[in-house]
């Protein structure tokens, strides 16, 4: 696909995009002003980013080792609560573009984890102000801990069971929010892949060039 075409001739994205729509749109804020406000914030960029129907690109799709793990977690995510999403995102599994954030990264790591956008700066479908993606974690993996600034993070449990700074075990369905400057760790269960989609939330320049502080090396830039 080049820069012509428009999201309205990629049906296979604008359905995918739809999904994260009716998420944020119906979903339960759980009584949280601080998630409800969030909440509000990805589906007005998102409605805002649709109505234009914006350029679609082809990013090539390009997989990671951790993506080995990938059917399965599709496979658990099409039988679980959040089926819809599962099915939308295989009709645009081998367009996806698996990347590591960090500038350095763990041998171990980069054999575990890789995030994909499918709407942000960088496209494939393009947008400026919000990012919405995918990250998949094999079984048994830690991602350390870290932060964000001026960017407010949601993920959303696909497929997998995970936990964040050892708080509660997140299953399909659930919505965990991180606001600019939280600091969050990431550990997946031991038997499966984990499949979260995010959303992330901030000015544009921001989202152009994320800045994320790894608390253990403060150097280190990486997203999610
Ligand atoms: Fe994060």
């Amino acid at each position: 696909m080049g820069a012509s075409v428009r999201l309205t001739d990629a049906p296979d994205w604008l359905y995918l995009l739809r999904e994260f729509d009716a998420l944020y749109r119906y979903g339960s804020a759980g009584g949280s002003a601080a998630i409800r406000g969030h909440r509000k914030r990805v589906r007005d960029r998102l409605s805002a980013a649709m109505a234009k129907n914006p350029a679609v690109l082809s990013n090539g799709g390009e997989t990671k080792p951790v993506t080995a793990h990938f059917a399965r977690a599709l496979d658990l995510g099409e039988r679980g609560a959040m089926q819809g999403m599962a099915r939308a995102l295989r009709e645009v599994r081998d367009s996806l573009t698996w990347e590591y954030g960090y500038e350095k990264l763990s041998k171990s790591l980069a054999q575990k984890y890789a995030y994909c956008e499918v709407l942000g700066p960088k496209g494939p479908v393009q947008c400026d102000n919000l990012i919405l993606g995918f990250v998949l974690f094999a079984p048994s993996t830690t991602y350390p801990q870290h932060s964000h600034s001026d960017i407010e993070e949601s993920y959303i449990s696909i497929a997998g069971a995970w936990s964040e700074n050892n708080a509660a075990v997140f299953a399909p369905g659930s919505l965990i929010l991180n606001r600019s400057g939280d600091e969050h760790r990431i550990t997946t269960g031991d038997r499966d892949p984990c499949l979260l989609a995010y959303a992330w939330c901030g000015p544009a320049a921001r989202l152009a060039a994320p800045d994320m502080k790894l608390t253990a090396t403060r150097k280190a830039r990486a997203r999610s």
